[in-house]
Protein backbone atom coordinates (compact mmCIF):
# COMPACT_ATOMS: atom_id res chain seq x y z
CA UNK A 1 0.00 0.00 0.00
CA UNK A 2 1.54 3.15 -0.88
CA UNK A 3 0.76 6.49 1.52
CA UNK A 4 -2.66 7.25 2.17
CA UNK A 5 -3.93 10.56 0.30
CA UNK A 6 -7.41 10.63 2.23
CA UNK A 7 -9.59 8.53 4.45
CA UNK A 8 -13.44 8.79 4.15
CA UNK A 9 -16.37 7.75 6.05
CA UNK A 10 -19.80 7.70 4.44
CA UNK A 11 -23.02 7.90 6.29
CA UNK A 12 -21.47 5.15 9.28
CA UNK A 13 -23.50 3.65 11.73
CA UNK A 14 -22.65 2.18 14.81
CA UNK A 15 -24.89 0.01 17.46
CA UNK A 16 -24.18 -1.40 20.75
CA UNK A 17 -26.24 -4.20 22.12
CA UNK A 18 -26.69 -2.87 25.23
CA UNK A 19 -29.18 -5.41 27.02
CA UNK A 20 -32.94 -6.84 26.70
CA UNK A 21 -34.02 -10.22 26.12
CA UNK A 22 -33.44 -13.63 24.04
CA UNK A 23 -35.80 -11.85 21.27
CA UNK A 24 -35.73 -8.49 21.62
CA UNK A 25 -32.22 -7.44 22.12
CA UNK A 26 -31.79 -3.47 22.83
CA UNK A 27 -29.17 -1.07 21.02
CA UNK A 28 -27.74 1.84 21.39
CA UNK A 29 -26.72 3.92 18.57
CA UNK A 30 -23.12 5.37 19.22
CA UNK A 31 -23.14 7.01 16.06
CA UNK A 32 -25.70 7.98 13.24
CA UNK A 33 -25.07 9.12 9.59
CA UNK A 34 -21.69 10.23 10.22
CA UNK A 35 -19.81 11.16 7.19
CA UNK A 36 -16.05 12.86 7.18
CA UNK A 37 -12.97 13.00 5.44
CA UNK A 38 -9.35 12.92 6.68
CA UNK A 39 -6.55 14.37 4.09
CA UNK A 40 -2.94 13.72 4.39
CA UNK A 41 -1.20 16.53 5.87
CA UNK A 42 -4.51 18.12 7.26
CA UNK A 43 -6.73 17.87 11.05
CA UNK A 44 -9.65 17.72 11.10
CA UNK A 45 -10.65 18.03 14.74
CA UNK A 46 -13.68 15.90 16.76
CA UNK A 47 -15.54 17.91 19.15
CA UNK A 48 -18.51 17.19 21.81
CA UNK A 49 -18.90 16.38 25.16
CA UNK A 50 -18.52 12.94 26.59
CA UNK A 51 -20.63 10.29 25.09
CA UNK A 52 -21.41 11.96 21.57
CA UNK A 53 -19.31 9.00 20.24
CA UNK A 54 -15.88 10.59 19.08
CA UNK A 55 -13.98 7.39 20.08
CA UNK A 56 -16.16 5.02 18.51
CA UNK A 57 -16.03 7.09 15.24
CA UNK A 58 -12.17 6.79 16.10
CA UNK A 59 -12.13 3.03 16.93
CA UNK A 60 -13.98 2.34 14.16
CA UNK A 61 -11.16 3.69 11.01
CA UNK A 62 -8.55 2.52 13.24
CA UNK A 63 -10.53 -1.27 12.32
CA UNK A 64 -10.73 -1.86 16.30
CA UNK A 65 -14.48 -1.79 16.30
CA UNK A 66 -17.04 -2.62 13.07
CA UNK A 67 -19.56 0.04 11.84
CA UNK A 68 -23.37 -1.32 11.71
CA UNK A 69 -23.53 0.26 8.27
CA UNK A 70 -21.78 2.74 6.00
CA UNK A 71 -18.60 2.86 4.36
CA UNK A 72 -15.23 3.78 5.10
CA UNK A 73 -12.69 4.12 2.16
CA UNK A 74 -8.94 5.21 2.19
CA UNK A 75 -8.00 6.38 -0.93
CA UNK A 76 -11.41 5.00 -2.73
CA UNK A 77 -11.08 1.64 -1.02
CA UNK A 78 -13.48 0.21 0.86
CA UNK A 79 -11.87 -1.13 3.84
CA UNK A 80 -14.13 -3.84 4.91
CA UNK A 81 -13.83 -5.76 1.23
CA UNK A 82 -11.86 -8.88 0.84
CA UNK A 83 -9.06 -7.79 -1.52
CA UNK A 84 -7.88 -4.86 1.36
CA UNK A 85 -8.11 -7.58 4.23
CA UNK A 86 -4.02 -8.48 2.92
CA UNK A 87 -3.23 -5.07 3.40
CA UNK A 88 -4.41 -4.74 7.06
CA UNK A 89 -1.16 -5.30 8.73
CA UNK A 90 0.03 -2.14 6.30
CA UNK A 91 -2.92 -0.15 7.43
CA UNK A 92 -2.62 -1.04 10.82
CA UNK A 93 0.48 0.75 10.66
CA UNK A 94 -0.30 3.77 8.70
CA UNK A 95 -3.29 4.66 10.92
CA UNK A 96 -2.61 5.00 14.41
CA UNK A 97 -4.55 5.87 17.44
CA UNK A 98 -2.93 7.81 20.34
CA UNK A 99 -4.90 8.02 24.05
CA UNK A 100 -5.21 10.62 26.07
CA UNK A 101 -3.28 8.72 29.17
CA UNK A 102 0.01 7.89 27.46
CA UNK A 103 1.38 5.84 30.82
CA UNK A 104 -1.47 3.50 30.58
CA UNK A 105 -0.10 2.67 26.76
CA UNK A 106 3.15 2.34 28.33
CA UNK A 107 4.94 -0.58 30.35
CA UNK A 108 6.63 0.15 33.56
CA UNK A 109 9.40 -2.15 33.21
CA UNK A 110 10.34 -1.26 30.51
CA UNK A 111 12.16 1.34 28.82
CA UNK A 112 11.55 3.59 25.95
CA UNK A 113 13.70 1.93 23.20
CA UNK A 114 11.81 -1.61 24.35
CA UNK A 115 8.81 -0.08 23.64
CA UNK A 116 9.64 1.37 20.11
CA UNK A 117 12.06 -1.69 18.84
CA UNK A 118 8.93 -3.62 19.18
CA UNK A 119 6.47 -2.35 17.01
CA UNK A 120 9.08 -1.58 14.54
CA UNK A 121 10.01 -5.04 14.30
CA UNK A 122 6.44 -6.27 14.18
CA UNK A 123 5.91 -3.74 11.06
CA UNK A 124 9.84 -4.20 9.69
CA UNK A 125 10.98 -7.60 10.19
CA UNK A 126 13.53 -7.45 8.02
CA UNK A 127 15.43 -4.48 9.50
CA UNK A 128 18.89 -5.29 11.44
CA UNK A 129 19.19 -4.35 15.41
CA UNK A 130 21.44 -1.38 14.29
CA UNK A 131 18.77 -0.29 11.60
CA UNK A 132 15.97 -0.66 14.31
CA UNK A 133 17.95 1.77 16.88
CA UNK A 134 18.57 4.34 14.39
CA UNK A 135 15.20 4.62 13.85
CA UNK A 136 14.48 4.74 17.30
CA UNK A 137 16.91 7.69 17.96
CA UNK A 138 15.43 9.35 14.66
CA UNK A 139 12.21 8.55 15.60
CA UNK A 140 12.71 10.76 19.18
CA UNK A 141 14.98 12.91 18.05
CA UNK A 142 12.09 14.20 15.59
CA UNK A 143 9.33 14.03 18.41
CA UNK A 144 11.07 16.42 20.27
CA UNK A 145 12.96 13.74 23.20
CA UNK A 146 16.69 14.76 22.57
CA UNK A 147 18.83 13.89 23.32
CA UNK A 148 17.43 10.65 22.03
CA UNK A 149 20.09 7.86 23.06
CA UNK A 150 19.17 9.17 26.86
CA UNK A 151 15.50 9.08 26.46
CA UNK A 152 15.73 5.40 24.85
CA UNK A 153 17.06 4.33 28.09
CA UNK A 154 14.88 5.58 30.30
CA UNK A 155 11.81 4.56 31.81
CA UNK A 156 8.43 5.57 31.26
CA UNK A 157 8.03 6.86 35.26
CA UNK A 158 10.95 9.01 34.17
CA UNK A 159 9.34 11.20 31.73
CA UNK A 160 6.94 14.00 32.05
CA UNK A 161 3.13 13.74 30.70
CA UNK A 162 4.61 15.62 28.27
CA UNK A 163 7.47 13.55 27.30
CA UNK A 164 5.20 10.27 27.53
CA UNK A 165 2.86 11.96 25.23
CA UNK A 166 5.71 12.35 23.03
CA UNK A 167 6.90 8.61 22.71
CA UNK A 168 3.24 7.47 21.93
CA UNK A 169 3.80 9.74 18.82
CA UNK A 170 6.83 8.36 18.47
CA UNK A 171 6.15 4.54 18.33
CA UNK A 172 3.49 5.73 15.94
CA UNK A 173 5.93 7.50 13.35
CA UNK A 174 8.46 4.71 13.91
CA UNK A 175 6.04 2.00 12.36
CA UNK A 176 5.60 4.80 9.50
CA UNK A 177 2.08 6.39 10.58
CA UNK A 178 0.38 8.61 8.07
CA UNK A 179 -2.69 9.34 9.99
CA UNK A 180 -3.33 9.60 13.72
CA UNK A 181 -6.03 9.33 15.03
CA UNK A 182 -5.36 11.41 18.96
CA UNK A 183 -8.00 10.87 21.36
CA UNK A 184 -7.62 13.85 23.54
CA UNK A 185 -3.92 13.64 23.58
CA UNK A 186 -3.44 16.40 25.51
CA UNK A 187 -6.43 16.72 28.13
CA UNK A 188 -4.75 14.67 31.03
CA UNK A 189 -1.56 17.18 30.57
CA UNK A 190 -0.56 20.27 32.32
CA UNK A 191 -2.26 23.33 30.76
CA UNK A 192 1.63 24.52 30.38
CA UNK A 193 2.90 22.19 27.89
CA UNK A 194 -0.53 21.16 26.20
CA UNK A 195 1.02 23.75 23.19
CA UNK A 196 4.36 22.15 22.85
CA UNK A 197 2.03 18.66 21.73
CA UNK A 198 0.09 20.65 19.46
CA UNK A 199 2.78 22.14 18.04
CA UNK A 200 4.38 19.07 17.42
CA UNK A 201 1.18 17.55 15.85
CA UNK A 202 1.02 20.66 13.44
CA UNK A 203 4.70 20.37 12.52
CA UNK A 204 4.19 16.93 11.77
CA UNK A 205 1.35 17.65 9.36
CA UNK A 206 4.02 19.53 7.18
CA UNK A 207 5.68 16.03 6.66
CA UNK A 208 2.00 14.81 5.35
CA UNK A 209 0.45 13.09 8.79
CA UNK A 210 -2.70 13.69 8.55
CA UNK A 211 -4.93 14.09 11.58
CA UNK A 212 -7.92 13.56 13.55
CA UNK A 213 -8.15 15.10 16.75
CA UNK A 214 -10.82 14.52 18.95
CA UNK A 215 -11.34 16.92 22.18
CA UNK A 216 -13.91 18.34 24.15
CA UNK A 217 -12.34 21.89 23.76
CA UNK A 218 -13.27 23.43 20.92
CA UNK A 219 -10.38 26.58 21.36
CA UNK A 220 -7.57 24.04 20.82
CA UNK A 221 -9.61 22.62 17.52
CA UNK A 222 -9.52 26.35 16.17
CA UNK A 223 -6.04 26.40 16.83
CA UNK A 224 -4.81 22.90 15.32
CA UNK A 225 -7.04 21.80 12.77
CA UNK A 226 -8.04 22.78 9.47
CA UNK A 227 -11.60 21.54 9.53
CA UNK A 228 -13.79 20.90 12.72
CA UNK A 229 -17.24 18.48 13.11
CA UNK A 230 -19.36 19.15 16.13
CA UNK A 231 -21.21 15.78 17.34
CA UNK A 232 -23.61 15.31 19.66
CA UNK A 233 -25.33 12.29 20.85
CA UNK A 234 -23.43 10.66 17.94
CA UNK A 235 -24.64 13.19 15.18
CA UNK A 236 -22.63 15.59 13.38
CA UNK A 237 -24.83 18.36 14.03
CA UNK A 238 -22.20 20.99 12.22
CA UNK A 239 -18.71 20.87 10.25
CA UNK A 240 -16.74 23.12 7.65
CA UNK A 241 -13.67 24.72 7.76
CA UNK A 242 -12.46 25.59 11.31
CA UNK A 243 -12.14 29.46 11.45
CA UNK A 244 -16.21 29.37 10.04
CA UNK A 245 -17.29 27.15 12.62
CA UNK A 246 -15.96 28.42 15.27
CA UNK A 247 -16.05 32.06 14.71
CA UNK A 248 -19.92 32.11 12.75
CA UNK A 249 -21.45 28.81 14.97
CA UNK A 250 -24.94 28.01 13.61
CA UNK A 251 -26.23 25.12 15.63
CA UNK A 252 -27.03 25.91 18.70
CA UNK A 253 -24.96 23.36 20.13
CA UNK A 254 -22.58 24.44 18.61
CA UNK A 255 -22.59 28.00 20.17
CA UNK A 256 -23.03 26.63 23.03
CA UNK A 257 -19.52 25.05 23.21
CA UNK A 258 -18.52 28.37 22.11
CA UNK A 259 -20.10 30.16 24.66
CA UNK A 260 -18.29 28.11 27.37
CA UNK A 261 -14.94 28.96 26.23
CA UNK A 262 -13.59 31.21 28.98
CA UNK A 263 -12.00 34.23 27.35
CA UNK A 264 -8.54 35.28 28.77
CA UNK A 265 -9.09 37.84 31.42
CA UNK A 266 -12.96 38.61 30.35
CA UNK A 267 -15.77 37.17 32.91
CA UNK A 268 -19.52 38.32 31.47
CA UNK A 269 -22.40 37.35 31.96
CA UNK A 270 -23.62 35.53 29.10
CA UNK A 271 -27.31 34.34 28.21
CA UNK A 272 -28.40 30.68 28.73
CA UNK A 273 -27.64 28.82 25.72
CA UNK A 274 -29.79 25.34 26.71
CA UNK A 275 -32.01 24.15 28.66
CA UNK A 276 -30.91 21.84 31.92
CA UNK A 277 -31.42 18.55 30.52
CA UNK A 278 -29.84 15.06 30.40
CA UNK A 279 -28.21 13.93 27.13
CA UNK A 280 -30.26 11.76 25.62
CA UNK A 281 -29.25 8.34 24.61
CA UNK A 282 -30.50 7.39 21.47
CA UNK A 283 -31.30 3.77 19.69
CA UNK A 284 -32.43 3.02 16.76
CA UNK A 285 -35.52 3.72 17.24
CA UNK A 286 -34.79 7.56 18.08
CA UNK A 287 -36.01 10.21 15.89
CA UNK A 288 -35.63 13.68 15.58
CA UNK A 289 -32.45 16.40 16.55
CA UNK A 290 -30.78 14.65 19.18
CA UNK A 291 -30.31 18.22 20.57
CA UNK A 292 -33.87 18.89 20.65
CA UNK A 293 -34.48 18.72 24.34
CA UNK A 294 -32.36 21.12 25.10
CA UNK A 295 -32.61 23.95 22.43
CA UNK A 296 -33.96 26.56 23.49
CA UNK A 297 -34.88 27.01 19.58
CA UNK A 298 -36.68 23.69 19.60
CA UNK A 299 -39.74 23.36 17.30
CA UNK A 300 -42.50 20.99 16.83
CA UNK A 301 -40.66 19.27 13.48
CA UNK A 302 -37.47 19.18 15.49
CA UNK A 303 -39.04 16.14 17.72
CA UNK A 304 -39.92 14.19 15.16
CA UNK A 305 -37.33 14.70 12.51
CA UNK A 306 -33.72 14.56 12.06
CA UNK A 307 -32.87 17.79 9.96
CA UNK A 308 -31.46 17.45 6.63
CA UNK A 309 -27.51 19.23 6.07
CA UNK A 310 -27.85 22.44 5.33
CA UNK A 311 -24.79 23.69 3.42
CA UNK A 312 -23.91 27.39 4.49
CA UNK A 313 -20.68 28.49 2.72
CA UNK A 314 -18.24 26.85 0.85
CA UNK A 315 -16.77 24.55 3.56
CA UNK A 316 -19.45 24.57 6.44
CA UNK A 317 -22.33 22.65 6.88
CA UNK A 318 -25.28 22.44 9.29
CA UNK A 319 -27.69 20.04 10.29
CA UNK A 320 -30.55 22.43 11.81
CA UNK A 321 -34.52 23.03 11.15
CA UNK A 322 -33.29 26.92 11.72
CA UNK A 323 -31.84 26.59 8.44
N1 LIG B 1 -18.37 -1.21 23.60
C1 LIG B 1 -19.45 -0.50 23.93
N2 LIG B 1 -20.60 -1.10 24.31
C2 LIG B 1 -21.70 -0.38 24.64
N3 LIG B 1 -21.76 0.97 24.57
C3 LIG B 1 -20.66 1.61 24.18
C4 LIG B 1 -19.44 0.93 23.85
N4 LIG B 1 -18.51 1.86 23.50
C5 LIG B 1 -19.11 3.05 23.62
N5 LIG B 1 -20.40 2.91 24.03
C6 LIG B 1 -21.38 4.01 24.23
O1 LIG B 1 -21.41 4.75 23.02
C7 LIG B 1 -21.58 6.14 23.30
C8 LIG B 1 -20.44 6.91 22.68
O2 LIG B 1 -19.25 6.60 23.37
P1 LIG B 1 -17.83 7.21 23.01
O3 LIG B 1 -16.85 6.62 23.93
O4 LIG B 1 -17.60 7.06 21.56
O5 LIG B 1 -18.06 8.76 23.35
P2 LIG B 1 -16.98 9.91 23.37
O6 LIG B 1 -17.55 11.01 22.56
O7 LIG B 1 -15.65 9.40 23.00
O8 LIG B 1 -17.02 10.34 24.92
P3 LIG B 1 -15.81 10.82 25.88
O9 LIG B 1 -15.66 12.28 25.59
O10 LIG B 1 -16.35 10.57 27.23
O11 LIG B 1 -14.61 10.02 25.56
C9 LIG B 1 -21.65 6.24 24.82
O12 LIG B 1 -22.99 6.30 25.20
C10 LIG B 1 -20.98 4.98 25.30
O13 LIG B 1 -21.50 4.61 26.56
MG1 LIG C 1 -13.86 9.23 24.02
Amino acid sequence: MSDIAEITVEDMVIDFPVGGGLFRKQYLRAANGVSLTLRAGEALAIVGESGSGKSTCARAIARINMPTSGTIRVDGAEITDPGFRQSQRDYAAKVQMIFQDPFGSLNPVHTIRHHLARPIRIHAPKLSSTEVDERIIATLERVGLSPAAQTADKFPYELSGGQRQRVAIARALAVGARFILADEPISMLDVSIRLGILNLMDDMKRDGIGFMYITHDIATARYFAERTAVMYVGHMVEWGESDSVTQSPRHPYTQLLISAVPEAGIRKTRERKAKKAEIPMRTPESRGCPFAGRCLKVMDRCHADMPPITQLQEDHYVRCHLY
